[in-house]
């Protein structure tokens, strides 16, 4: 089993990809091979709108899309994770989702696949649900099968949206120095980990 995470922001290594790593770290426990992909660290051109993968399942452009899009087929499970920027992806994020047309126009190439999504967010109430929505659409235009994560015990999310923010103290806002100290969307980046490995078995 293969769960491939791609890290929309611009930032490798940061809080969204730490979210993203805690999610491959639980798959990986239960036995799937995991990779992390930080689209910042690839060379991915804006799709041109030649509109050549209209008529035949390729893209026109050459550049690091092209063993994306293999690492995509070859998963059984992909996590896609960015931050808020203005209540949406990030251009970069975005940037990907356009290049996967070529595995959408002529069929769905990743129909059936589990997929997952994170967002991390600086404040609270900013835009992350319209953020997760924007993910969340993407992987049902490709017919994928969504995982929303639900630890054991009383509902405390429904989505993953890491904040930095940690309240007021007299008048003004307090930040986390990391998405580690946010109390809620670690234990939930995890638990997509273990139900996106448990719906892959059921899958197979
Ligand atoms: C251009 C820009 C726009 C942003 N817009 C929002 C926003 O609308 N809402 C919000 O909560 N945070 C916003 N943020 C904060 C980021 O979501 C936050 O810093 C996040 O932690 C970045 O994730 P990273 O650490 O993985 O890079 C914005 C940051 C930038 C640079």
């Amino acid at each position: 089993m293969k769960i491939l995470a791609i890290n929309g922001s611009h930032r490798a290594g940061q809080n969204t990809a730490k979210l993203l790593s805690l999610a491959l770290e639980e798959a990986q426990a239960r036995g799937a091979e995991t990779e992390l992909v930080e689209l910042s660290e690839l060379n991915i051109k804006y799709c041109s709108g030649c509109n050549r993968c209209l008529g035949k399942p390729m893209c026109s452009i050459d550049d690091d899309m092209t063993q994306l899009k293999e690492k995509m087929l070859e998963a059984d499970g992909i996590i896609l994770g960015s931050p808020d920027y203005f209540s949406n992806v990030t251009a970069r994020t975005k940037c990907f989702i356009d290049r996967t047309r070529p595995l959408h126009m002529t069929s769905n190439q990743l129909k059936g696949k589990v997929g997952g999504f994170l967002t991390m967010s600086g404040l609270d109430n900013c835009g992350a649900e319209a953020t997760n929505a924007v993910m969340e659409q993407f992987f049902a235009t490709h017919e994928m099968l969504i995982v929303h994560p639900r630890p054991e015990g009383p509902v405390i999310a429904s989505s993953i949206t890491g904040s930095l923010m940690a309240g007021m103290k007299d008048g003004k806002p307090r930040w986390r120095r990391s998405v580690d100290e946010d109390p809620i969307a670690p234990a939930l980046a995890r638990q997509l980990g273990k139900d996106m490995v448990e719906l892959i078995q059921k899958l197979s």
